[in-house]
């Protein structure tokens, strides 16, 4: 019988800072599809292969889910009876369940009305603390490094390194379906964690440890790419004033700003960044052409993908990972406004008018 594996510390825990004695909390998260696009590439008529690793499917709808099991294990090992976080919505939301889980207090710190519906909704049910301050994401992040020095809270961003140990394993996951580390992974990117995480999952794959082999030689291209209005790392500084309708990237000053650097100079990788429409428009085309429905933020991974295919600086015959981050229930608000052409029609309930109503429209 295949092992059953319950969520992603169980199945990577030889790679992870866990011991034998440690009080798991997960929820099942992790061992998500990873998904081969078979109509955008015809589309585009570009041999290459594109895979999507679809995080939207992790337990709270976000990759946030495996960072949060790690951290959130480590919080209660460590004795903590409450965690922190500032948040575009996926942390909180993530923080939210798994301390419920573990039964500890999760207070979250998120931008008031930046959030998206999903999310909010989610931190609600789950019980967490909710704080909602009168600025941004970084404001948030500024107080929550702050606060730790004043309430006995572990901070559960990012730069809790366990959240990205339990993001790595995203990459190992890949490896391990491909049977081998993509030529290209593409992510979008706000607070780097993400990009940080996946480059030191790519790298430990490849590298023989004290205990472990490498499983690996190859490590992919990284591929970072970010909203038009909030994209720091085309500028080449951090930004006081972020925006764009991808909520989740609306962030001026990402924390894992030299991380990522070394992930994209390492990896010979590179930056770009796509205004909202382009953003909107490869999550449409995502929803509409393969069934896969990601949030605004996620889809910035695939209209990255799909520029560099077109400029060949992704040449054909490559093997292309784009993530997508969040799930799109996240956001229906924003997917509902970019239906606004496409109302369903309404008819009277009879045979005559359903009939009529299909026909019409075949
Ligand atoms: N995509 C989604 C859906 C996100 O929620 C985030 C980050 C990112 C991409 C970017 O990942 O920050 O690791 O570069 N969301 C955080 C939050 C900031 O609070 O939920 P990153």
């Amino acid at each position: 019988m295949r092992k059953h594996y319950t969520g992603l510390i169980e199945r990577y825990k030889d790679r992870l800072p866990i011991s034998e004695s440690t009080r798991i909390i997960s929820i099942g998260e992790g061992n998500t599809p990873l998904i081969q696009l078979e109509n955008i590439p015809k589309l585009i008529n570009k041999d290459v292969e594109i895979f999507v690793k679809y995080e939207g499917l992790n337990p709270t709808g976000s990759f946030k889910d495996r960072g949060m099991t790690m951290a959130i294990t480590k919080a209660v090992e460590e004795g903590g009876q409450a965690v922190i976080c500032a948040s575009t919505g996926n942390t909180s939301a993530s923080a939210a369940a798994y301390a419920v889980r573990a039964g500890i207090t999760a207070f979250v710190l998120i931008p008031e009305g930046k959030i998206a519906l999903g999310k909010l909704a989610q931190t609600l049910m789950y019980g967490a603390k909710i704080i909602q301050i009168k600025d941004n994401f970084d404001a948030g992040m500024r107080l929550v490094k702050e606060i730790v020095d004043h309430a006995p809270v572990t901070i559960v961003n990012s730069i809790n390194p366990f959240r990205i140990d339990g993001q790595k394993t995203a990459a190992f996951e890949i490896i391990d379906e491909l049977g081998d580390a993509p030529d290209y992974h593409c992510l979008p990117v706000g607070n780097a964690g993400n990009i940080t995480a996946y480059w030191k999952g790519y790298k430990e794959y490849s590298t023989d440890s004290d205990n472990l082999p490498a499983v690996t030689e190859k490590r992919p291209v990284m591929c970072g790419y970010q909203a038009a209005g909030a994209a720091p790392f085309i500028s080449g500084a951090m930004i006081d004033n972020p925006e764009t309708v991808a909520t989740a990237i609306r962030i001026g000053h990402p924390q894992s700003w030299d991380y990522a650097w070394a992930a994209q100079k390492e990896s010979g990788g590179w930056f770009d960044c796509f205004t909202d429409d382009k953003i909107l428009a490869a999550q449409k085309m995502l929803a509409s052409h393969e069934g896969i429905f990601c949030e605004p933020a996620s889809a910035a991974s695939l209209a990255g993908a799909l520029k560099d295919i077109a400029s060949g600086k992704i040449p054909e015959g490559s093997r292309i990972v784009c993530t997508l981050t969040g799930n799109g229930l996240k956001d229906p608000d924003v997917a509902i406004t970019q239906c606004a052409d496409d109302q369903p029609v309404a008819v009277e309930a009879t045979l005559d008018s359903v009939k009529r109503a299909i026909l019409d429209q075949m």
